[in-house]
Formats: structure tokens, sequence, C-alpha cells
């Protein structure tokens, strides 16, 4: 998906890398030329991502934290990527790091991913039609986000607005 949208990534500013895990996006953000961060929770992904990094002669910065604690700053990035990542209480704090204009990029499961694993817990899987309600309020570029979609990752990219107030 990230690939057929290439061409909205210039490689130029700031992007951060929401719950980057093992950071195979963070490495590919840092290869077309942003200065990333990557922020997650857990230091085995993280210490992963560095050696990727390494290997790829490619550098970013990695933050160890849990995002529900951590301050995001406001206004700050060009592009926000959230990847297989969900947790709405922090959708107010992604839109406002965001600078305006800037390009948010969102994919992970949405609920058609229960047939294959039950067991999963729902709190983390996307109701059909529910991220392009989440940014409903910035300007919508692409999405697969319909209820009745069979997929099961759903997708928005989008722009934040300018002058909007991020209040969703
Ligand atoms: C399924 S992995 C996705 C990783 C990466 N975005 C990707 O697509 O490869 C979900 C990641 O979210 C991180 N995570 C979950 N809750 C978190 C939190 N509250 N703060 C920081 N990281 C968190 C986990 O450590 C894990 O690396």
């Amino acid at each position: 998906m990230l690939l057929d949208y290439r061409y909205l990534l210039n490689g130029k500013g700031t992007a951060l890398d929401v719950a980057c895990g093992q950071g195979q996006n963070t490495v590919y953000l840092a290869s077309l030329g942003f200065e990333v961060i990557g922020i997650d929770g857990s230091l085995v992904g993280l210490r992963h991502c560095q050696r990727a990094l390494e290997l790829s002669g490619l550098k970013a910065g990695l933050i160890a934290a849990d995002l529900e604690q951590f301050p995001l700053p406001h206004n700050h990035f060009d592009v926000v990527l959230v990847m297989r990542f969900l947790d709405r209480a922090l959708i107010p704090s992604l839109k406002e790091t965001l600078k305006p204009d800037g390009l948010l990029i969102y994919a992970t499961y949405n609920k058609n991913v229960l047939h294959r694993r039950p067991t999963l817990n729902t709190c983390f899987v996307l109701e059909l039609g529910e991220l392009v309600d989440l940014f409903a309020d910035f300007k919508l570029i692409a999405t697969n986000d319909k209820r009745g979609l069979a997929q099961e990752t759903t997708y928005l990219i989008a722009r934040r607005v300018h002058g909007d107030r991020a209040s969703r």
C-alpha cells in the first residue's frame, strides 16, 4: 500500500512512524530522505530497527515510550505514518502533531481480521467505515474504508486541513 502512494512522499521534512515496531517503515521513510522519528514501547523492536538502519547506512531518532504517556509536539511533522496500530485515544494528538497540510498515512486491521484471528482484542481493530469517520476533518486523498469491505486492512491517506483545530 505504502509503495502505491510513494509519489506523495517527497522525502522533505520530518516524519513520525507511530508504534514503529521493528522499523521497516522507519527505514523506508529515512531512505526517502525524511528526518524520521520512530516511537515504540518495545525495546526489542527498537533494537531491531536500529540494526536495520545501521545496515542501510541510515539514521532516525528512535524513542522508547508508551505513546499514551508521551506528549507529541504540536504542528511538527510533515508526515505521520501509522501501520498496524490502533489506540483511539491517541487520534487527537496524532492529528495535532501534523503540520497543517501534513500527510497522514494510516493502515491497520479492521474487524474482518477476526474471522482469521477470533481471539484478537476487538479494541485494536477498526469497524468498517470507522477510519474515515475518525479523520473526517482531514482532506481525504485515498481510502478503501467502506462498509462491505472484504480486506482485513483498512487504509486512509489524508492531509490535515489548514486552520483546523484537530478537535476530534
Ligand atoms: C503490530 S506492531 C506494528 C509495528 C509496525 N508499525 C509495523 O507495521 O511493522 C504494533 C506495535 O505497537 C507497539 N505498541 C503498542 N502499544 C503501544 C503503546 N502504548 N506505546 C508504544 N508502542 C506501542 C508494539 O510494541 C508493537 O511494536
